[in-house]
């Protein structure tokens, strides 16, 4: 989808977009977040959620880094990034958060600056989800670690027949469909010698996600 009009979509489904996605998804979508961020995050690290759209990666992982961790929250919805501020500040986080507006496929940070990048279910929209693992893998510092969730393809091929027609029908629909397709990211990292420290499928059947970590190489 042109990036203009996705844009538009998440600013009009931002304050319901929460319950939205954890209605298709029926809750999956909160399972694998805590799962990255259980995998990926350590105490006081500086964070990057990339795609954070309305902060609940965040707000677990800055629980999880705690008082001396801190996170930007990079979108490029305004909208969600409006719902963002609002919960971290309900949070009481308001002060280990920035917040960055901008494109994911072209990051507006120095290479090497956060101890963990994450990225959840904001590959799918993507129309380059491999230049997006890239630029997670540019700006993460060396021996760090690349955390992404991810819609992926079901692995029965008769529930993947299924699943590839009722995305090509929701496709039409972009307040449903939010733009999302499953997408594979991991092989673009295993190819810049990135190892994968965790790797796991959930979700329900029809739209299963892949929840992984890669370190990228210390030197
Ligand atoms: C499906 S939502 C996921 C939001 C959140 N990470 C979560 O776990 O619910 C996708 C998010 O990616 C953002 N997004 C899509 N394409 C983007 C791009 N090119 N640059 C920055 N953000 C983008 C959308 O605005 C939206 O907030």
């Amino acid at each position: 989808m042109e990036k203009v009009a996705l844009r538009a979509v998440y600013n009009r489904v931002a304050r319901r977009y929460d319950f939205q996605h954890a209605f298709f998804t029926a809750g999956s979508d909160q399972r694998g977040r805590c799962m990255l961020v259980e995998n990926a995050v350590s105490r006081g690290n500086r964070i990057l959620d990339c795609g954070s759209g309305t902060g609940s990666t965040a707000l677990l992982a800055l629980e999880k880094a705690g008082p001396s961790g801190n996170a930007v929250l990079f979108d490029m919805s305004d909208g969600m990034l409006a719902v963002a501020k609002k919960r971290i500040a309900e949070a009481g986080m308001s002060n280990q958060a920035e917040f960055k507006t901008g494109d994911m496929l072209s990051l507006p940070f120095e290479d090497n600056c956060f101890d963990v990048a994450l990225s959840t279910y904001s590959m799918c929209p993507l129309y380059d989800p491999a230049k997006g693992a890239r630029e997670l893998y540019r700006v993460t510092k060396p021996g760090g670690l690349i955390g992404v969730a991810h819609s992926t393809d079901p692995i029965n091929p008769a529930v993947k027949w299924i699943a590839d027609r009722v995305e090509n029908l929701v496709w039409h629909i972009p307040s449903i469909s939010l733009g999302c397709r499953s997408v594979s990211v991991l092989p673009s990292l295993e190819q810049v010698d990135c190892e994968i420290i965790f790797k796991k499928y959930l979700g329900i059947p029809l739209r299963p996600f892949l929840v992984f970590v890669a370190k990228k190489p210390a030197t």
